[in-house]
């Protein structure tokens, strides 16, 4: 049984790695510019890749699943299993709201997949797989991001993960309620395809 306050501390962590903005700091020393007046305004891959550099977007990708994975690895050796769960819940909270940006952050998909791989391996990779299927199908990043959400405490199920069911579906639950502005411009047929500008 882990301590309250080794919970607390591993939340800490994971909050503290997963705000921080890589796609932000990035872009500006990249000299891509200001991700705020770009596109979406978001912080997040999707939007560094309209800025037109894929290198930019991909180690964005790359450092947000970062983020999420290492604190749950981390807490997992160190704490136990509880702690990762925590710490990985905590990483996703500090990328959508992270202290440095007001607590206006981004919207969570990548660290989400990134924590997902370290917890329960197979589980993310089905998560990153439906992703792919949905983008390579539609061609929309919200989307496919919205379908590999809600996919994942269905492949816990599928899988009998069942000690992370509750944190997979609140997981998802946030990343619909982050991704409102997406879902009604979807609704519109006025959300962009992956890649334009
Ligand atoms: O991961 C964020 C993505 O699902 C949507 O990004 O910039 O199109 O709102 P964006």
């Amino acid at each position: 049984e882990t301590s309250a306050a080794m919970l607390i501390l591993w939340a800490i962590i994971g909050y503290l790695s997963g705000s921080v903005p890589s796609g932000m700091i990035l872009a500006r020393v990249m000299g891509l510019g200001n991700l705020r007046e770009i596109g979406s305004g978001n912080i997040g891959a999707t939007n560094v890749l309209r800025t037109g550099s894929k290198k930019a977007a991909a180690l964005t990708l790359l450092l947000d699943g970062l983020k999420g994975a290492v604190p749950v690895l981390l807490a997992r050796a160190l704490a136990g299993e509880d702690a990762a769960q925590l710490a990985g819940l905590a990483a996703f909270l500090g990328h959508c709201f992270p202290v440095w940006l007001g607590f206006r952050g981004g919207k969570g998909v990548a660290t989400f997949l990134g924590l997902m791989l370290a917890l329960a391996w197979p589980v993310g990779l089905l998560a990153c797989a439906t992703w792919l299927a949905t983008a390579a199908l539609m061609r929309i990043s919200s989307l496919s991001a919205l379908v590999a959400a809600v996919s994942v405490p269905v492949w816990m199920l599928v899988l009998g993960h069942w000690s992370l069911l509750v944190l997979g579906i609140l997981l998802a639950a946030l990343i619909l309620w982050r991704h409102s502005a997406n879902i009604a411009r979807i609704r519109a047929g006025t959300e962009p395809k992956i890649g334009a500008k």
